[in-house]
């Protein structure tokens, strides 16, 4: 058995950071690197390699490296990619690597799927900051009064954000103002709306059943070559998912305290609270005893919704996945 706290702190100093591969099985290939996943984009294959990186992104930025994240992160959607595909079909083609998953390369739709179930955030853009200003209609939805922060909403909604291009934010809009800008057809936007709802359905009630509750989650979609509408980048991640712990969620509630998150709502209220900082300028350096916190919480994630023991790859990762990608 190996110590997992061990294991974490030894990987604090060689966490998966940048890859600096050129060429992929012997062929130079097109990348693109986001700010949490390495893309390696096989045109001729019709795939894209993607990386994921123990890079953190947060107030859209990278504010440092989690042990492990990458792993957990590229484990974990494929746990939920396995069991939603009944549901919406999806990118995954293999896994070579515990950090890898080679994808079919989609199309992107120009927006993001937030489905959204309670009145919660942090960030300037989040609805309980639109509903503190008085905002009572959110994306096109109308919202009750008298709510008070973390709440559930009536029912869920889709809120969705229109993609900004690098280091700009994204922008929440209403399904309105989304086809008035004319850059998505309304067909397909109402077809990608079904499907962000019966996901989010299906990932609420698996996540109660393991005594979670996914406040909120964002899906990214995109046509494959076929047209078949698809999921693609992640899903149900704690980096694309606000998860609280069930349990005591409702007694927190009725205190006004925060309900304990998984996610990584811990690192962004370590940087607006304790290192206020809230996206402007360089990141706050993250302590190390900041980054395990956040790697736990991330495995911890991953143990509760998949009910399997988290196994770090202590092994070096670069030349790991190098041999794994035969890249140099
Ligand atoms: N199957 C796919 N086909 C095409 N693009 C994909 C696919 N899966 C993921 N992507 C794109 O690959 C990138 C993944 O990188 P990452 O998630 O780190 O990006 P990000 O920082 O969230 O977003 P950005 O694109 O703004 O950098 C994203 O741009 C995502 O939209
Ligand atoms: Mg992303």
């Amino acid at each position: 058995m190996i110590d997992l706290d061990a294991a974490l702190r030894a990987q604090l100093r060689t966490p998966l950071d940048a890859t600096p591969w050129t060429t992929i099985g012997g062929r130079r290939l097109e990348r693109y690197d986001g700010k949490v996943r390495d893309c390696y984009i096989d045109r001729e294959r019709g795939e894209r390699i993607i990386v994921v990186t123990d890079r953190l992104s947060a107030f859209d930025a990278v504010v440092g490296l989690i042990p492990s994240k990458g792993q957990v992160l590229n484990q974990l959607a494929r746990f939920w990619f396995e069991r939603t595909a009944h549901l919406a079909p999806n990118h995954m083609l293999r896994v070579p690597d515990p950090n890898v998953m080679i994808a079919r390369e989609c199309t992107p739709l120009p927006v993001e799927l937030v489905m959204r179930a309670y009145l919660t955030g942090v960030t300037s853009t989040s609805i309980w900051r639109a509903y503190e200003r008085g905002d009572r209609v959110f994306c096109g939805h109308r919202l009750p009064d008298g709510m008070r922060k973390n709440q559930p909403l009536p029912a869920p909604i889709l809120t969705p954000s229109t993609k900004a291009a690098k280091g700009d934010h994204d922008v929440s809009v209403s399904r309105d103002e989304l086809l008035a800008m004319g850059r998505i057809d309304p067909a397909v936007f109402d077809r990608a709306a079904a499907l962000a709802a019966a996901l989010f359905a299906e990932g609420q009630r698996f996540a109660a059943t393991r005594g979670l509750i996914l406040a909120d989650t964002k899906y990214e979609m995109g046509t494959a070559p076929d047209g078949t509408l698809t999921i693609i980048d992640e899903i149900h991640t704690p980096d694309s998912s606000r998860y609280w712990y069930a349990d005591d969620y409702e007694a927190r509630l009725a205190r006004g305290d925060e309900p304990r998150s998984l996610d990584k709502e811990y690192v962004r209220r370590w940087l607006a609270n304790e290192a206020h900082w809230s996206g402007d300028g360089p990141p706050p350096a993250m302590p190390d005893e900041i980054r395990l916190e956040a790697a736990r919480r991330y495995i911890a994630s991953y143990e509760l919704l998949t009910g399997d023991r988290f196994v770090p790859d202590t092994r070096d990762p670069l030349p790991r996945i190098a041999a794994a990608l035969g890249a140099a």
